[in-house]
């Protein structure tokens, strides 16, 4: 599934891994006495034994166009208008969503928080990450992680934690890293939608990171986690080029934010 720019079909062999580093790949998952990867649901990327290949989702935008369109905002959907604060409006609501929510995802978190600080926006907008899987729930970001957005300025704070059903009513926007990371969104927004209620359009939410970057042409945000310090910096240089068109989007499609 995931074309020459993404690393995930050729990782190291756990040998190259750095003792460090929890070593996690596809055939863990296939040992049931691992508890390396506890899958929300099945993936291409991870394989399981009885879902050798997943079907690519039907209901995918095969557009990575960042316009919003038709997209139902969270942060209007106030399910009560209450009497006198009818023009009160909830913070847009952006979540970011990598693989292990320890590299990606929060350093985007971290630099789109900061953007949004810089220009006085804060209340305006409900700022978070998450995993497709839940292996890292609970930790700190990655040290090289945090360490490289530390150097330009961005502190990283963000917990671990896996995506959830609530997410596809919470978030206005679900940015997905690389293109396996949307596969797996979307993949259990089809498998949640039908024990939860979720609005049934939330799909058009996902969006990739990468469809927002102006400076840049690579249409994933690779995974940093088997490679040397160099991907960090990749990963920060494309996550800096994406946010801040994905703020000038937001703004230019909700007068709302911008004009109070
Ligand atoms: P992330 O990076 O998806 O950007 O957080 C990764 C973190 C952990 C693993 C893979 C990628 N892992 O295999 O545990």
């Amino acid at each position: 599934m995931r074309p020459s720019l993404n690393n995930a079909t050729t990782r190291p062999s756990s040998s190259t891994v750095p003792p460090y580093l929890p070593f996690c790949h596809h055939s863990d998952l296939l040992s049931p006495k691992t508890s390396c990867f506890i899958p929300l649901f099945p993936s291409t990327k991870y394989p399981t034994l009885q879902n050798p290949k997943s079907p690519s989702y039907p209901h995918q935008d095969p557009s990575i166009s960042p316009a919003f369109g038709s997209l139902v905002k969270a942060s209007m959907a106030s399910s009560e208008p209450s009497a006198g604060a009818a023009t009160e409006t909830k913070p847009f609501s952006v979540l970011f969503v990598c693989l292990g929510n320890i590299c990606r995802s929060p350093a985007a978190e971290g630099v789109f928080r900061d953007i949004v600080k810089k220009k006085g926006l804060d209340s305006k907008f409900n700022i978070d990450s998450a995993g497709t899987i839940n292996y890292h729930e609970g930790n700190l970001s990655d040290p090289r992680m945090r360490a490289a957005s530390k150097r330009r300025g961005i502190e990283i704070t963000s917990i671990s934690r896996p995506i959830r059903p609530s997410d596809f009513r919470d978030f206005d926007l679900i940015l997905a890293m690389d293109k396996q990371n949307r596969e797996d969104i979307l993949k259990a927004f089809n498998r949640w939608k039908f024990r939860e209620t979720l609005p049934a359009d939330a799909h058009k939410k996902v969006r990739l990171m990468c469809s927002y970057c102006k400076k840049h042409d690579e249409t994933e945000v690779p995974d940093p986690y088997y490679g040397g310090p160099q991907g960090f910096e990749k990963v920060l240089d494309l996550l800096e080029d994406a946010c801040e068109s994905l703020l000038d989007n937001i703004l230019a499609e909700n007068s709302d934010i911008r004009g109070s």
